[in-house]
């Protein structure tokens, strides 16, 4: 059942393994990757309590020397803060460019040690080992990697590709339904963006994937991580195509914004309703059949995730204030507004300049103040 998906970027390929049982034969497989046989494993409190040692004891049976790492557990990490603690840490171990960072957790520690790893010393490699649905399926790979501000999400970060992807369908099982729930709308949403089969396929198999059936698990995040790995090879820095995997992100980073990046909206949660509204505005402008959008709000719902303003606590959302967010997105060029928009399920593309006044009609529509 385990099966590996390559990221063909030339020097830099590497291979995301998606499959049970492979925490514990990480050793086997991170080995022949390291020069020093010498790792930093940088985690957080809530992987250590679910996960315990066995990554470590892994490697060490594989005759890797391994320095674990705590951070606490949260988005706060992901900070300027964060980052110079970290550092700091990898620098007290005297850790050098031919050790090696292993990212054990979900975005946050990814994102986090990922960024430390591309400009610790210049650059070192690391490895990410994702333990929620969502890492496995969307921040693990591509080698995105960032931290926060208080002026926005992700803003200060690298490209900086992981040497290895480490997915072990496994740890999903201690994964809170909600962390399910988010992970799944990024499932969901890669067959929105290019794959119709790979939705209809999900439309009978929701539950079985958020039951953690392990088949339907390695489908589902096989199915989405090859989707992903395809397109990051062919457009590593988004210049085009990758673009399209922020289907739902610019509706959905502004009802984030209204939220507080909190416990109200989950990011995954955003998502699923930034894919209704996306195709919802879709069909607004003749792009794509109402029965389509209407399809979409279906899937979401039936998988527990909210499909529009409307399922979003706090609504209803004033329509300049989500169109205020909209514009300081990082994919806004000089203020002028860009949304992945829909001709069909499974066919996204990018609109860049959308009309605010259209904008603001349809976010009223929708039940937005005006
Ligand atoms: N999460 C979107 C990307 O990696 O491009």
């Amino acid at each position: 059942m385990t099966r590996s998906y390559p990221v063909a970027l030339g020097g830099r390929a590497y291979d995301v393994v998606v499959g049970p049982g492979l925490i514990d034969r990480a050793g086997e497989r991170i080995a022949p990757l390291l020069r020093n046989k010498r790792t930093a494993i940088v985690t957080d409190s809530n992987v250590g309590e679910h996960h315990g040692e066995r990554l470590s004891v892994s490697l060490e049976r594989a005759g890797v020397a391994v320095d674990v790492i705590t951070v606490p557990a949260g988005e706060e990490s992901k900070s300027f803060e964060g980052l110079a603690d970290l550092s700091d840490r990898l620098l007290a171990l005297r850790l050098d460019r031919g050790d090696v960072i292993v990212a054990f957790g979900g975005g946050v520690v990814g994102d986090l040690a990922g960024f430390a790893a591309a400009i610790y010393k210049r650059g070192i490699d690391f490895i990410q080992v994702p333990t929620s649905l969502l890492a496995q399926v969307d921040s693990s790979v591509g080698g995105k990697t960032a931290i926060d501000t208080p002026r926005g999400k992700n803003l200060i970060g690298a490209f900086h590709q992981p040497r290895l992807v480490l997915a072990d369908l496994d740890v999903l099982c201690t994964l809170p339904a909600r962390e399910m729930a988010c992970g799944y709308a990024e499932v969901i949403k890669y067959a929105m963006l290019g794959d119709a089969d790979f939705f209809a396929w999900l439309e009978a198999h929701s539950a079985a994937v958020l039951d953690r059936d392990i088949d339907a698990l390695a489908h589902a995040v096989g199915r989405s991580v090859e989707m992903k790995a395809e397109i990051v090879a062919e457009d590593e820095t988004e210049q085009g195509r990758r673009a399209l995997l922020n289907l739902g992100h610019t509706f959905g980073h502004a009802l984030e914004a209204e939220t507080g990046y909190g416990e109200t909206l989950k990011h995954g949660e955003a998502v699923a309703a930034g894919c209704g509204l996306a195709f919802r505005f879709s069909a607004a402008l003749g792009l794509c059949d109402p029965a389509d959008a209407a399809r979409v709000e279906r899937a979401l719902k039936a998988a527990g995730l909210p499909a529009g303003m409307a399922d979003v606590p706090g609504h209803p959302f004033s329509a300049d204030r989500l169109i205020h967010h909209m514009g300081q997105d990082k994919k806004a060029e000089g203020g002028a507004l860009t949304f992945i928009l829909a001709r069909r399920i499974g066919e996204a593309f990018t609109v860049k300049g959308v009309d605010p006044d259209t904008l603001r009609r349809f976010l009223i529509a929708q039940g937005a103040t005006p």
